[in-house]
């Protein structure tokens, strides 16, 4: 039997500013969903990182059902009711339109799915980060899916050597979803070319090269794609099947050793390292820094066993020491150059208009004397 997983986040309100949202907010949500065991689902999890709630949906409906994103939709507004009971700050903020028309995407809430026909054994990852965007996985899958000097496998693995097939999304395109598939390894440097650009090209999944069967699935969600104007940063979410065919948890975890550099800090405007953080870590820093957390689990004939957490281990201890070093040597720069985002990415438009408001204040220096033709001639 296919099963599908379904992962769908948003952020509908949080205490003490965009930090994480309440247990009330939670289990307003959990309950909600819970109607869905009767006849859409056979089972979920409701996880937070940062502000962020997600729900991962197990069912058997394929990706994109529309009673299954109604089921996540309706659970966000019973959730933003809560929020707004309660006082919560942003309640609603990622509901970006007023009635649901049949799927999720494009009205604010991320989501990433992915149906398979379940392994004997089923592991698979999911990623929930904060204060980032969709683009903060580019350098992590592509080190964990096509470089052998994180993963092994590539080398060791007769189902993984003969790569992998990424499809990238050009996330600043509005008029629909304007996407490429690369193969790796030969497609390597094209790869490579696209995903420096973070804010731009967008892993959205990954299929292996052995036997077609995916692997990870990512949410490309650009919030300010939809609102016309920047209403929070996107924070991704994002599943991933591993062992076997997939490369191994720890292939896949290794990468978020480097805590590099990504957009979101402090009203999303900001660049910071991305830390990976236990269950249930709220912002702080700087409204930061941005944050991922891992969840692994198991499912089975529709049922998911009980979440491990992937960066609870003394390991990560050190990572997360050097990610808060790398914070603040970032910090100590301010505003300046690569400490904060370019222009297209600023949450606020505020710069815009101080820059337009210098304009008439701008005067041209008396134009040089013009050059001798002769001078314009290369020697
Ligand atoms: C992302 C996030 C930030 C805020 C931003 C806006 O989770 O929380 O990107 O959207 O800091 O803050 P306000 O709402 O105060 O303008
Ligand atoms: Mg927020
Ligand atoms: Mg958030």
């Amino acid at each position: 039997m296919m099963t599908t997983l379904t992962v769908i986040k948003a952020d509908v309100g949080s205490i003490g500013g965009h930090v994480a949202p309440s247990r009330n907010l939670l289990d307003t949500i959990s309950r909600h969903v819970a109607r869905g065991m009767d006849d859409l689902i056979s089972d979920f999890y409701v996880a937070h990182t940062g502000d962020d709630i997600a729900i991962l949906m197990v069912h058997d409906k394929g990706v994109g059902h529309e009673e299954i994103h109604r089921l996540a939709w309706e659970a966000f507004k019973a959730g933003t009711a809560t929020a707004q009971e309660q006082g919560l700050y942003g309640a609603g903020q990622d509901l970006l339109v007023d009635s649901f028309s049949g799927n999720v995407k494009g009205a604010g809430p991320a989501v990433a799915e992915m149906e398979f026909q379940p392994r004997a054994n089923e592991p698979f990852l999911m990623f929930l980060a904060d204060k980032t965007e969709p683009g903060a996985y580019n350098l992590p899958l592509y080190l964990a899916f096509a470089d052998p000097m994180n993963t092994g496998g590539l080398l060791l693995s007769p189902e993984i050597t003969k790569g992998f097939r990424f499809r990238v999304m050009d996330v600043s395109y509005t008029h629909g979803d304007r996407v490429i598939e690369l193969a790796t390894p030969e497609d390597l440097y094209n790869l490579a070319a696209l995903l420096r650009d973070n804010d731009r090209f967008v892993v959205e999944s990954i299929f292996s090269r052995h036997d077609g069967e995916q692997a990870a699935a990512v949410s490309t969600t650009r919030l300010h794609n939809i609102a016309g104007k920047y209403t929070g940063k996107d924070d991704p979410v994002m599943l991933v099947r591993v062992q076997k065919n997939f490369p191994a948890t720890g292939e896949i975890l290794a990468p978020y050793a480097i805590a590099h550099y990504v957009g979101g800090f402090m009203r999303g405007s900001h660049v910071g390292p991305l830390m990976p953080v236990k269950h249930g870590t709220g912002c702080s820093y700087f409204d930061g820094p941005p944050i991922v957390s891992g969840w692994g689990f198991c499912v089975k004939n529709g049922r998911l066993t009980e979440p491990v957490d992937l960066f609870d281990h003394p390991f990560w201890d050190a990572v997360r020491s050097r990610a808060a070093d790398k914070a603040m040597e970032m910090r100590r720069q301010g505003f300046s150059g690569p400490a904060m985002l370019p222009y297209s990415e600023l949450e606020y438009g505020g710069i815009v208009r101080i820059l337009e408001k210098l304009e008439p204040r701008f005067t041209i220096r008396a134009a040089k004397k013009e050059a001798k033709e002769t001078e314009l001639v290369p020697a």
